[in-house]
């Protein structure tokens, strides 16, 4: 009888060790699925199903921020740009901020050094000073659908 009793112990003992190793396992991977998806420094990535509830993107447009400094917080989606005007005297330095909503986008102004790809959530950024008069086109330079040639927006600077 002593033996069928020393096997109930070694048993229980199984099941103990068992249950421990499943909660370990449990545990961790529990962990694992509560840390973020991305570990960068800075985030620089937004969910581009929430890009229109997202701020700044909730909101875009033109904000002065200093003499003669603005900054343009802007969206890219099939296919357009929004805002899809804005308007700053000459001599304005605009700090761009834009993400996509949906597909990969471009963002060109043709005649200056701006050119960016624009991936979808991931926030892109870029200072233009514009000098000169004029109308600056910006265009779509990345094949994006049916209407890709015609995705722009215009910078008037007076
Ligand atoms: Cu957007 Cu091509």
């Amino acid at each position: 009888m002593h033996i069928h009793r020393l096997e109930k112990i070694w048993l229980a003992f199984g099941m103990a060790m068992l249950a421990v190793f499943l909660l370990v396992i449990g545990v961790s991977a529990f962990a694992m699925g509560m840390a973020p998806p991305t570990s960068h420094a800075h985030d620089h990535k937004i969910d581009p199903a929430q890009v229109k509830t997202t701020a700044p993107f909730d909101k875009p447009g033109l904000r002065q921020t200093g003499d003669h400094e603005y900054e343009a917080v802007m969206t890219a989606f099939t296919f357009g740009y929004s805002p899809n005007r804005m308007e700053v005297p000459a001599g304005s330095t605009v700090h761009f901020t834009i993400t996509s909503s949906d597909v990969v986008h471009g963002f060109e102004i043709p005649g200056t050094n701006v050119n960016m790809m624009i991936l979808p959530g991931e926030i892109n950024h870029a200072t233009y000073t514009f000098t000169k008069p004029g109308e600056y086109l910006v265009l779509c330079n990345e094949y994006c659908g049916a209407a890709h040639e015609w995705m722009k927006t215009v910078i008037v600077v007076k």
